[in-house]
């Protein structure tokens, strides 16, 4: 194990308090796999709440969760918001250009501040890698902190959706072959996705794309790098696609985009070389016709809006095991 990876876990298994319970969730790394499946199966008996008339259940009654968002974000923040107020938590949202950060003042004194709200819980979205790490370093030992994407590491929260949902279509993971395709460099989604299907048992993952997108070191983090589309995609089950991100690319990584989509854009041709009934799976936001074809995007073995509905149920569990630090006997 190279030093790298053995602080990775090392963090990782900081985010359990003394008890052995999960007290934030910053990255997958050095989580244990049961706490996935208790998740999974806590989000289970979540889904349906909200499938009832009154979509609420008590388990954060009281608690004071506060949604602080320094990037854009239209699935995560709001499903975050969603799950914490269907668990009755009072929710506030501050994005960045409404809060005194936009005045000059530090990310910690910004916590601190919030913090002397009787905040219980931060969740975080940070354009800096180890933005989340850095604040759970700094909170009272009650408050969780919970991250909803920094920089270029971690994304957990949008991997345990995506596992949860391969989970709810093919039951279990060992004999699956997953592709992960497109911008692997710069997604904090890939990451967490190879990391959350490496735990789960899962042994055949390819990362396809180009060399500039997917450099042949990345076989490091666990999968099989493939710079052809149609070898990646061959026989896999799943196909995870992954969005071009501009906003981390710094210069050109690819000529053009109706070149990127002639090369690596999942069309019907292209998604033919999977097997029959493989799911189609992209965290969001898609670009049509730049990664992903509208007839794929649109097809029923699409999960792409399912995988937000099961967004709230999975942030409603994490937020129940890390503020609530409870099960859902309540629900
Ligand atoms: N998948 C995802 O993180 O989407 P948002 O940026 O809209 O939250």
């Amino acid at each position: 194990m190279s030093d790298l990876v053995a602080l990775a876990q090392t963090l990782g298994a900081a985010q359990y308090d003394a008890g052995g319970r999960l007290r934030h969730l910053l990255t997958l790394e050095g989580l244990r796999r049961d706490t996935l499946e208790e998740l999974f199966s806590l989000a289970d008996s979540l889904v349906e709440v909200g499938e009832r008339s009154v979509k609420k259940v008590p388990l954060l009654r009281g608690k004071t969760v506060v949604l602080l968002f320094f990037e854009a974000s239209t699935r995560t923040r709001t499903t975050f918001e969603i799950a914490a107020k269907r668990l009755s938590a009072d929710v506030v949202t501050l994005s960045v250009s409404a809060s005194a950060t936009a005045k000059g003042e530090s990310l910690l004194d910004t916590i601190a501040n919030l913090q002397a709200m009787q905040t219980d819980a931060f969740v975080v979205r940070h354009a800096d890698s180890g933005a989340a790490q850095l604040i759970a370093c700094h909170v009272a030992p009650q408050v969780a902190v919970v991250n909803a994407g920094d920089g270029c590491h971690a994304h957990p929260t949008q991997a345990l959706l995506d596992l949860y949902t391969i989970r709810q279509h093919r039951g279990s993971f060992d004999q699956l072959k997953v592709a992960i395709v497109g911008d692997v460099l710069h997604s904090r989604v890939a990451r967490s996705q190879l990391v959350g299907l490496r735990l789960l048992g899962v042994k055949d993952i390819r990362l396809v794309g180009p060399a500039t997108l997917v450099p042949d070191r990345m076989a490091c983090l666990g999968g099989r790098v493939c710079h052809d589309l149609r070898e990646g995609l061959a026989d896999v089950d799943v196909v995870l696609m992954l969005r071009l991100q501009r906003e981390r690319m710094a210069g050109g990584f690819v000529p053009s985009d109706r070149e990127y989509f002639e090369l690596y854009g999942l069309t019907e041709t292209a998604l033919a070389a999977a097997r029959p009934d493989a799911l189609v799976m992209h965290p969001g936001p898609i670009n049509r016709g730049v990664e992903i074809a509208s007839s794929v995007a649109d097809c029923e073995r699409s999960l792409i809006l399912p995988q937000v509905t099961n967004g709230i149920a999975i942030r409603m569990a994490v937020l129940a095991q890390t503020v609530g630090r409870g099960g859902a006997d309540d629900a």
